[in-house]
This record gives structure tokens, sequence and C-alpha cells, in this order.
């Protein structure tokens, strides 16, 4: 029986702090001017101290499986695309695993740049077709204000933080995801960098003082390395799902810079309202930025039963990743019933009691039961 992937449930999460160009304009030589002319971006959201890659994927995806009215508990695989994971290990995807009370999920982090989502929705897509999982969440998360150089121009003006999640469902109806093309050309890896904190240069006092814990960037190269894969990448897609351009309803970009978008928009000759763009208002989220737009497009009614989209990203590798999504969900979606409501919430809070009783069980038995010294001679 041949499956397919659908996209059932989707969600996002963006801080409240809102940082305006004015803001920056106060913090480094630029101007609401400049960054609305070369980028597009008019404000993009901060996280606050508490707010987290991990705190923000959870509040995405408890949205996501609202919206599918999914059981937690029956997810079988969570994937999260970031490159500024909770820690370097244990991945992000386990501690979101841990709060939805997703114990029979298989979870990690997969590191993609801002095509980390739709790498992650490719191979999720694909091991449900194989019919090894019927359930997949599938996540992108940043929070890039921790890794941005403040002090730096040219990347601190671009960049904002959010997630956005999809849930993938089995389903034998022919639709959902249609194809995937995921790319890469590690030979520019240095153009788009964070290059401490790793095996190569580990954290010392020199590597933060040379800034190596910042995010590195050679615009120029980056976007002319985009506009041309954003174009190829999306012919690809359709070809490999059968289809044209002609077939197509909707284009959800990587939200990086609005003249890539527009560039792209012109090299597959896009009709006006084909592309959709919120990058005004939450500037660059990386991973995050096709499940926020998408989310987006889906709530504002850009998107309807039986559409075709395109997701298409690139990003630091170099990578770029296009996913054709025939869009199967009836919307406005129905209210799930209110028991169902509360078993999701009782699992959140049940996950929650079982961590922090796990972790107080740990601690008695080390204290009832301390390690014996080790005997030498
Ligand atoms: O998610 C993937 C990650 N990255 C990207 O997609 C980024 C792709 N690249 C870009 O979006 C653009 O290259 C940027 C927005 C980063 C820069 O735009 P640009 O039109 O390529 O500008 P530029 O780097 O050629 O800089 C032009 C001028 C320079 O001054 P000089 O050397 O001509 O005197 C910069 O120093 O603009 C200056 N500049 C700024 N001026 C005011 C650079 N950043 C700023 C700024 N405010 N924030």
């Amino acid at each position: 029986m041949t499956l397919y992937a659908h996209i059932v449930g989707w969600g996002k999460f963006a801080p409240a702090k809102v940082l305006t160009n004015d803001d920056l304009s106060q913090m480094v030589d630029t101007s609401d001017e400049w960054i609305q002319a070369r980028t597009g971006i008019r404000e993009r959201r901060i996280a606050s101290e508490q707010e987290t890659t991990a705190s923000m994927s959870i509040a995405a995806a408890r949205e996501a499986l609202r919206v599918a009215d999914a059981d937690p508990a029956k997810v079988d695989l969570i994937i999260v695309g970031t490159v500024t994971p909770e820690h370097l290990f244990p991945s992000t995807a386990c501690l979101v695993q841990d709060a939805l009370g997703a114990r029979q999920a298989a979870a990690f982090d997969l590191s993609a740049g801002c095509s980390g989502f739709v790498y992650a929705l490719g191979i999720a897509s694909h091991a449900i077709e194989a019919g090894a999982y019927e359930m997949a969440l599938v996540i992108g998360a940043e929070t890039l204000s921790r890794i941005v150089d403040w002090t730096d121009r040219r990347t601190c003006v671009l960049f904002g933080d959010g997630a956005g999640a999809v849930v993938l469902r089995a389903s034998k109806h022919p639709g959902g995801v249609l194809s995937s093309i995921l790319g890469a050309d590690g030979s520019g890896g240095e153009l788009l960098m964070l290059p401490g904190g790793g095996s190569r240069f580990p954290s010392t006092p020199e590597s933060v003082l040379n800034g190596m814990h910042h995010l590195h960037m050679d615009g120029r190269r980056v976007y002319r390395f985009a506009t041309k894969i954003m174009v190829r990448a999306t012919r690809q897609a359709l070809e490999q799902a059968n289809l044209s351009l002609q077939d197509l309803s909707l284009l959800i970009p990587h939200q990086a810079n609005q003249r890539i978008i527009e560039s792209a928009a012109r090299g597959l000759k896009l009709e006006d309202g084909k592309v959709f763009i919120n990058l005004d208002r939450y500037g660059n989220t990386s991973s995050a930025s096709i499940p926020m737009a998408l989310c987006e497009a889906v709530e504002s009614g850009h998107v309807k039963r039986d559409d075709t989209l395109v997701l298409v990203g690139f990003g630091a590798g170099l990578t770029w990743a296009a996913a054709t999504v025939r869009w199967s969900v009836p919307l406005p979606v129905a209210t799930p019933p209110r028991w169902r409501v509360a078993v999701r919430w009782a699992r959140y809070r049940w996950a929650a009691i079982r961590r922090r009783a796990l972790s107080a069980l740990w601690w008695l038995i080390e204290r009832l039961f301390p390690p014996k010294p080790d005997r030498k001679g």
C-alpha cells in the first residue's frame, strides 16, 4: 500500500519582545531606511531570558498538536531543525520529547542552516512513506539573538527568534509532501558559520575575546548563491512531483531578504500574490522562518484545500531544500472535543511531574546509597 505524509497540524511561537529598526539604529550605525531598502525587514522578535530554543519549540509543537487534535503519546518521531540548539547535547528534540510526554518518539536535532526545517520535513516524510512511522513532529526553531554580534551592523539587523512546527501523519490518500529536494555544497561552509564552541575551536577565554562564538557571514556571496538556488530548487521540487510552475498555488520561501525573494519570484515568473512574505515582522529566523511563514499563510487565508505549495530554503552549509506539498486539510479546522484537549493537557502536566519526580528520586538514591570511595593498592 502506498503511504503519503500529510501535514495535519501547524503551530508557531514568536517571543513578545519586538526590536524595531529604530531601536537598532540606537545600538549600531544603521538606519530604518537602510534596513528596509536592503532587506525588507521592519522589526524582529527577541527571546526573553526565559525563552529558549526548547521552550519555543515546545510552544509551537503544542499548538501544532492542538490543531492536529493529536495525542502526543502517539508521536513516533520528533526532529528539530536548528543551528541554535538548547545545548550541544542532549538534543533540543529530546527536551521537546520529554516535555510533550511523547514517550514512544525517536528524537534528534538536524543542523542544515536555514534549510533545517525543509530538510527535516523531507526526512520525516520519507520515513512515513516507507511505513517506518505513523506520526512525526517537525520543528524549526532558533534563538539567533544569542549568537548574533550586537555590535556588527552587517549581521545584527537581519536575524530574529521564533519557532514553527508541523505534525505529519501517514495516510493512504494521495497528497501531502509530494517531493523533496535536499542539497549541499560544503565548499561554501565558511560563508556562514559559528566558528567557536566545537572541536575545531573549543571555548576558551581567547575564543570568546576573538568573537568566535558569534555568527559570521559573507552576506554578498550568500546573496548570490541564494538567488540562483531558490529558483533551481523550486523547479526541481515541482518536476519531481510531476508538476509545473502553472500548478503552483503559493511559494513559501525562506524569509532572509525581500530582494532575494523578489529575485526568485522574477526568475520563476510568478504572478503577484503567489509568494508569501512575512519577514518584515520577524526578520530572518533561520530554520523557523518557513514553518512560521506557513502558519501565517494558513491563518491568513492564503492557503486552501488542494492548493500546491512549495517550501524552499537555503542556508549555512551551504545547503538548500525544497518540498512540494499538496494541502489536504479543510480550513478552518474543527474545534477538538474538550475531553481530548484535557487529555493533552494532562499528558503535559504528567510529563512535568514525571521529570521532577525522577530527578528527586535520583537525588534521594544518591544520598541514601552514596558511591563507595575507590580502594587503591
Ligand atoms: O539565511 C541565510 C543567511 N543569510 C542571507 O540570506 C544573507 C544574504 N545577504 C543579504 O541579504 C545581503 O547581502 C545583506 C542584507 C546582508 C547586505 O546587503 P547588500 O546590499 O549586499 O549590502 P553590502 O554588504 O554590499 O553593503 C553595502 C554597504 C556597505 O558599505 P560600503 O562598503 O559600500 O561603504 C556596508 O558597510 O552597506 C553597508 N552596510 C550597512 N549600512 C547601514 C552593511 N550593513 C549595514 C547596515 N546599515 N546595517
